[in-house]
């Protein structure tokens, strides 16, 4: 199954709080920060490197650096919470945005914006904290395979069965890294447990 959810205690703690109906937009955007990073980890874990040499003060040395650049593609609105850890701890990153939007009363998504970077030979990260019935997700990486990406990660805070089942059933190369899989949808299909409107927390909406 290409889904993997993060074991680390430290995500656990952090979606904990995420969850939290008392935690502020400001703490909101903290915890989000860390654990996109646990994920972006976690998701380039099998970058391919290269060797190099280098030269220290004392000598010349061998080394491995990274042989593939990133592409990062936040799910706008709220995937751009997800963006910034990445641009800070890659060296070679490029960004490209996918705007959509779920109608709040079919919670079928409507996309409104798309740009991106070339995709041939990177890694791309597709990043959206929440998949709940994967319509977005398989919107977004419908839009990345036309534009030929095909070494794809799908990136979640939490993820519930059916946002799961949706994207592996639609695209089997991609692999999913999850901090959470929750139980199921509700009637207005929103996840459950969950944590709520992930965009609106994010920026206090
Ligand atoms: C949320 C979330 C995902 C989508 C998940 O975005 O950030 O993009 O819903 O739902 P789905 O799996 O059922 O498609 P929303 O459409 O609410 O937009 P926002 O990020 O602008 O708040
Ligand atoms: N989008 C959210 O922000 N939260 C959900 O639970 C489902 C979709």
């Amino acid at each position: 199954m290409p889904v993997h959810a993060l074991a680390h205690p430290l995500a656990a703690h952090l979606v904990t709080h995420l969850r939290d109906e008392t935690t502020k937009p400001a703490l909101f955007r903290t915890l989000t920060h860390q654990l996109s990073l646990l994920l972006a980890l976690e998701a380039t874990r099998d970058l391919l490197t290269r060797d190099t040499t280098v030269r220290t003060p004392l000598e010349t040395t061998t080394g491995r650096v990274l042989a593939k650049p990133l592409v990062v593609v936040p799910i706008l609105r709220a995937g751009l919470g997800m963006v910034e850890p990445i641009t800070t701890f890659f060296p070679d990153v490029s960004v490209g945005y996918i705007g959509l939007e779920r109608d709040h009363a079919t919670a079928v998504a409507r996309s409104y914006y798309c740009k991106l970077p070339p995709l041939a030979g990177t890694r791309v990260l597709v990043v959206d904290p929440m998949l709940a019935t994967g319509g977005s997700a398989v919107q977004a990486l419908d839009a990345i395979a036309d534009a030929g990406g095909s070494d794809i990660c799908l990136l979640n805070i939490v993820a519930s069965p059916e946002g799961i089942r949706a994207v592996t059933g639609s695209h089997p190369a991609v692999t999913v890294y999850t901090a959470a899989i929750d139980r199921a949808l509700d009637a207005r299909k929103y996840i459950l447990p969950g944590l709520g409107d992930f965009g609106d927390r994010l920026y206090g909406t």
